[in-house]
């Protein structure tokens, strides 16, 4: 779904995005981090299934918001990678 335009260099970490081993740039979030592997989506809506990417990666929109390391409702883009953290698309309506 999306290209890169330019090729980061520098330091990369090893992250899991969905189960799947990655290396992404330390510099990226974790929202940056989904937007560079499969098809980008971070959460599904909860009453339709469809499919909800990364918007504002500002902290303001709350579409990124994902499962990081077993943790749910994670602003995606406001959380820096780390080296083993376990990624995953956020699924259905979030607990209280
Ligand atoms: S992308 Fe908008 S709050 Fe994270």
């Amino acid at each position: 779904m999306f290209k890169r335009v330019i090729e980061f260099e520098g330091p990369v970490l090893g992250v899991v995005i969905n189960g799947r081993e990655c290396s992404v740039p330390a510099s990226f979030t974790a929202a940056a981090a989904m937007l560079a592997s499969e098809d980008g989506a971070t959460r599904e809506t909860p009453i339709s299934g469809a499919p909800r990417a990364p918007y504002c990666m500002m902290g303001v929109c709350f579409e990124c918001l994902l499962e990081i390391d077993g943790v749910p409702n994670q602003q995606g883009c406001l959380v820096p990678v780390a080296a083993g953290m376990r990624i995953n698309r956020q699924r259905g309506a979030r607990t209280v």
